[in-house]
Parts: C-alpha cells; sequence; structure tokens
C-alpha cells in the first residue's frame, strides 16, 4: 500500500529555503516527524529527504541522476557546464576517474608539502603585521597550493585575483544581486582564462610537466576517444582548485572550535595523530558547511511505501544527516571523541557526499580536504601563538557558506 508523503501546503518554498538556510530541511523533518516530506521549490514539486537510510536510497544509482538535476544559479558560480556534477552512468565512471587518479598517497603527499611550505610563508609574513585576517589569508595559501600542485605558474600579482574569483565561485551560489553575479563573472573569467591555457599546451605553445594534474586533464580522452573540449578541461581543473580553495571554510572552523573549546587545545598538544584525525572529522560534522544535494528520479519506484515518480526533484539534507539524533548521541556538542568507537558507512557521516567515489557523486576531494585540515590544525596548534580579541566569532545558520562574521581577526601572531 502507498503512502502518503507528508507535505507542506502552498505555492512556493523557494523563500523559506532562503530564509532557513541549512535549517530549512531539518526544521520541517521535526515539525513533520518524518525523515521525508514533500514542499515546492522554484514552482515545481520537490521531495526532501535525510538520514542514514535516506542517504542510502539517495545514492542508488538506479533510482536517481544528476543530468538536469543542477539550478541553473549553481551551473553559473559553482559547477560550470559539463562537469562531472552532471553526469551519469559511465560517462560519469570515467571522468570520475580522470578525478580519483590524482588522489593517490603518493599526490597526496605532494599536496601536503607544498601546502605546509606555504603555511611556513604566509607565517612568516604575518609576524609582520598587526592584524591577520585568517579566512582572507588562508584563502590565499590554498590557492597558491592548488596551482602548484595542479601545475599552474601564476604570476604573485595575478595570484590575489585568482583567489578572489574562485572564492566567488562558492560564496556566491546562494547570494542574491550583486555578490551573485560577482561569482558568474568570476567564473566567465577564470574558464576563459583557463581554456586559452589549455589550447596553448595543446598547440605546443606551452611546456608543461607530464607529471602534473593539468597535464593529465588536457590530454584525458573520453569513451569515445575523444579529446575533452577546452572549456570542460577547464570547468574539470577549476572543480579541483575551488574546492581548494573553499577548505578555508573549514581552516576557519577549525579556529573557531580552538577557541571555544579551549580545553580541546590542550589535548591536541599531548595527542597523537589520531586525535588530529578525530577533530577534523568533528569539525567537518559539526560545523554548516554543505547544506544539501539534489537528483532527480531516474524512474518511478516505491520506498518506504511511498512513491517517487520520475523525474522528481530530489534533495539530501547533509548538514541535518550529520546532526541526526538516531546516527549521533548528543548531535548538538562538539567532541571529536565521538569518532574513537565510531561506525563508519558510506551514508551515516556525508558533510562532503555518500555513497561510492567512482560509482556515485561523492566528493572527490574528500582525503585533500582532510589532508590540509589536519596540517592547518597543527599549524595553529603547534607552530604559531596569536591572540583572538573581541570580535564577532558567531557565524550564520541561515547564509550559504556560512563563515564566521568576523572572519577571525588574530592579532600578536608569532611563530613558535
Ligand atoms: C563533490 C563537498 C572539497 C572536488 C562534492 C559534493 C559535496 C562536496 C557535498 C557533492 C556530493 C554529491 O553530489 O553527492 C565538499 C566540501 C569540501 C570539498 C564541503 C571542503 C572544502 C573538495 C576538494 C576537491 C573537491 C578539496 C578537489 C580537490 C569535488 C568534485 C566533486 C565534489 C570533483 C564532484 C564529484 C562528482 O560529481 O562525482 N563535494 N567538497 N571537493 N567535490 Fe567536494
Amino acid at each position: 500500500k502507498i503512502k502518503k508523503i507528508p507535505k507542506e501546503d502552498g505555492l512556493d518554498h523557494s523563500l523559506s529555503m532562503l530564509r532557513e538556510g541549512y535549517m530549512f530541511i531539518p526544521n520541517r523533518c521535526q515539525s513533520f516527524q518524518s525523515n521525508i516530506f514533500e514542499t515546492r521549490l522554484l514552482g515545481k514539486k520537490a521531495i526532501c529527504m535525510t538520514g542514514n537510510e535516506a542517504a542510502e536510497v539517495f545514492y542508488d544509482t538506479d533510482k536517481f541522476a544528476r543530468k538536469d538535476a543542477a539550478p541553473n544559479r549553481l551551473i553559473q558560480t559553482l559547477f560550470g557546464k559539463n562537469g562531472v556534477q552532471g553526469l551519469d552512468g559511465e560517462k560519469h565512471k570515467h571522468r570520475k576517474e580522470m578525478f580519483m587518479s590524482q588522489m593517490s598517497p603518493y599526490e597526496l603527499n605532494k599536496l601536503k608539502v607544498i601546502a605546509e611550505k606555504q603555511w611556513q610563508n604566509a607565517l612568516d609574513k604575518w609576524g609582520n603585521m598587526k592584524k591577520v585576517i585568517l579566512f582572507d589569508e588562508v584563502k590565499e595559501i590554498l590557492c597558491k597550493s592548488a596551482c602548484q600542485w595542479v601545475g599552474i605558474s601564476v604570476q604573485d600579482e595575478e595570484m590575489t585575483n585568482l583567489t578572489k574569483d574562485l572564492a566567488a565561485m562558492f560564496e556566491s551560489p546562494a547570494k542574491i544581486g550583486p555578490t551573485h553575479w560577482r561569482g558568474r563573472k568570476a567564473r566567465n573569467q577564470v574558464e576563459t582564462n583557463m581554456s586559452e591555457l589549455i589550447s596553448n599546451i595543446r598547440d605546443g605553445k606551452l611546456k608543461i610537466s607530464e607529471n602534473t594534474l593539468l597535464h593529465q586533464f588536457t590530454w584525458h580522452k573520453d569513451l569515445n576517444g575523444e579529446l575533452l573540449n577546452t572549456e570542460t578541461v577547464a570547468v574539470e581543473v577549476i572543480n579541483i582548485l575551488r574546492p581548494i580553495v573553499a577548505i578555508s571554510i573549514y581552516i576557519n572552523f577549525l579556529a573557531v572550535a580552538l577557541h571555544h573549546y579551549p580545553h580541546e587545545r590542550d589535548k591536541l598538544v599531548k595527542n597523537d595523530e589520531d586525535y588530529y584525525w578525530m577533530f577534523v572529522q568533528e569539525v567537518r560534522r559539526f560545523y554548516p558547511f554543505f547544506p544539501m544535494v539534489a537528483a532527480l528520479v531516474k524512474n518511478d519506484f516505491i520506498w518506504n511505501g511511498y512513491l517517487f515518480k520520475k523525474g522528481t526533484l530530489t534533495l539530501l539534507d547533509l548538514y541535518g544527516t550529520n546532526h541526526d539524533p538516531k546516527i549521533w548521541d548528543q548531535p548538538d556538542e562538539f567532541n571529536p571523541n565521538r569518532f574513537a568507537q565510531w561506525e563508519e558507512n558510506r551514508f551515516n557521516f556525508i558533510p562532503q557526499g555518500g555513497g561510492d567515489y567512482l560509482l556515485g557523486h561523492r566528493c572527490a576531494g574528500e582525503w585533500v580536504t582532510i589532508e590540509i585540515m589536519k596540517i592547518s590544525l597543527n599549524f595553529l596548534v603547534n607552530h604559531m601563538e596569536y591572540d583572538i580579541q573581541d570580535q564577532d566569532l558567531s557565524y550564520s545558520m541561515v547564509n550559504i557558506p556560512s563563515i564566521p562574521h568576523s572572519k577571525i581577526i588574530l592579532s600578536n601572531v608569532q611563530s613558535k
């Protein structure tokens, strides 16, 4: 027997989504006492789901597809056209292999060494600065690291602009007005420059080392044995650069956590690498970042008695799943130790999506993110001293992505 999905009345709730941000799905799941509900977004029927079981069905590629699922405002800022995010089936797997082949322990270690050097350079510079705005500075550390890892050489003067442009791509998707348009402009600009660079490599005007990601992506062949067009390569290279810069958001939250839970700092000083890993996991679970992901129902199916009709937009709640009391004991408490006895599966801890890397859309950069966060945490705890004077460290549960309001101003920074 088919059950009715709990449904909220009204013609459209897109505005409520903007108004409630990260809590849009959790608030409604709470009031319906249900892990699923139906609403209307952008003039269309949409199903929203939360939790382990919901993630499991959402990442079943027989049931959901990604082609045409993302709204245009996201494509124009965050994703770009024809990138891996909107592919399905064999095409997706083949493209995703191109990404995952760059995530070997050897490559990750290369990035780690690069990022440590960039952190050290920045720290040397900060000693002479009255104030350091951590968010802005870390974006630049990460942009430099990302370019070096990918194999793109960028002049110092251009680096500041590139950092700002890449950041605008992830800061603008959920904004309205000028901030949003700034993101679109940034994407057009960087895509154009990157396409030109790729043409120059293909034409032999620019020589680059074969051992670089840029080389691998430039010469990657699709399932028909053809090169991708230069615009698509540009989109995929940006799919590496942009999110590496976005790790700055998590690094901000590392600093916020150290500040709000000072006893944790003492534990980190005394503890081994395992505790660094647990702390990083807890930051990725606890703080808001990517609120939800979207897919379309591939063919009609029934799940838990509910009918999913072909073509229906379906959203999986990432933030809410990471705070689901059915999965997490005291979810609203910051407690790295919970990861000591944590029973991992591919659907219960999903800050960067769930399921499988190759067969599904789980974030290609999860290991990169964890590595960079661990290095950064080590710098914050063991290599520097700083003060966090009176400032607004609160962060919004509405604005996406959420960034502590002061952007974290450090003073009296010194190496130790
Ligand atoms: C996909 C989050 C860092 C590359 C995703 C998805 C999320 C996510 C939620 C979508 C999952 C889905 O659609 O089911 C994050 C967060 C990061 C981060 C919060 C922290 C900064 C990175 C990094 C890289 C990266 C560092 C690259 C080095 C990608 C790619 C995809 C993706 C290529 C598309 C995968 C696909 O469609 O198959 N990420 N990510 N991300 N991420 Fe990340």
